[in-house]
């Protein structure tokens, strides 16, 4: 089975920490700090956690930092790797990004270029960290949440659709990593609870920003 690595062990890289354990997936966290600083978490988890350069150790690895700290993500290590990108721009925090101010591009796609021989697949980003561990249901069930992805790499697509599944969600494919706008702050799809259904709806609704009333910071 596949070792996850998480590069940021905040609100949602430490609750995808806990849904991987407990699907049975080995995980290695790593903040911006020294391993010591993650020994609460790393000890709730239990055995199949520990503290160490994530990047490195993990198969996939999830990117689960500000926004604004993106290229500290290292790129060597990442190199081939399926990178599965939580983040979303809020300028109050991240300042200003004049490409994604323009939407000339998109907060994976910037990923993307800092990854180049990485798969980046956005994934996350629109569930509020506490839903992770909360609403999950087995395949099948009624009404089951979806969650967005977008990517260029199908490969790496279908393996996040399958760990989305592990982890008690149907996937929504938005199409190329371009096309990730759809799910990003102020649209429709962004935090609620959606079905399939209903979330590609709200994909095929959002509107850029430019098209959207001013929004005050
Ligand atoms: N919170 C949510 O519900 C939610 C939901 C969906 C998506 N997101 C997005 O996911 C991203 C992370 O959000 P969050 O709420 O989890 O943030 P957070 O709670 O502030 O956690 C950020 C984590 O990133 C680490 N970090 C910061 N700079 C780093 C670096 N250069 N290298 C390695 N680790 C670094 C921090 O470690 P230190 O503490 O050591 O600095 C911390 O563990 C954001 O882009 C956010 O918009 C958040």
């Amino acid at each position: 089975m596949a070792t996850i690595g998480l590069i940021g062990a905040g609100h949602i890289g430490s609750q995808l920490a806990r849904l991987a354990v407990a699907h049975g997936y080995d995980v290695v966290i790593s903040n911006s700090r020294a391993p010591e600083t993650l020994a609460t978490l790393v000890a709730e988890l239990g055995p199949r956690a520990r503290a160490a350069t994530a990047a490195k150790a993990g198969d996939i690895v999830v990117v689960s930092v500000p926004l604004k700290n993106y290229r500290a993500v290292p790129v060597g290590p990442l190199a081939g790797k399926i990178v599965i990108d939580t983040n979303n721009y809020y300028p109050e925090r991240d300042g200003h990004i004049p490409e994604l101010d323009d939407e000339s591009t998109t907060t994976a796609e910037l990923l993307q270029a800092h990854l180049p021989t990485s798969k980046v697949v956005k994934a996350f980003n629109h569930i509020y960290a506490a839903e992770l561990t909360t609403d999950g249901q087995p395949s099948g069930a009624t009404k089951r949440r979806a969650l967005a992805i977008a990517g260029d790499d199908l490969d790496a697509k279908a393996t996040v659709t399958r760990l989305l599944d592990q982890f008690g969600f149907d996937t929504v494919d938005a199409g190329p990593l371009k096309e990730g706008w759809r799910i990003q702050r102020d649209t429709p799809g962004y935090g609620p609870r959606r079905t399939a259904e209903e979330l590609r709806k709200d994909l095929a609704a959002a509107k850029r920003y430019a098209d959207q009333s001013p929004r005050e910071e």
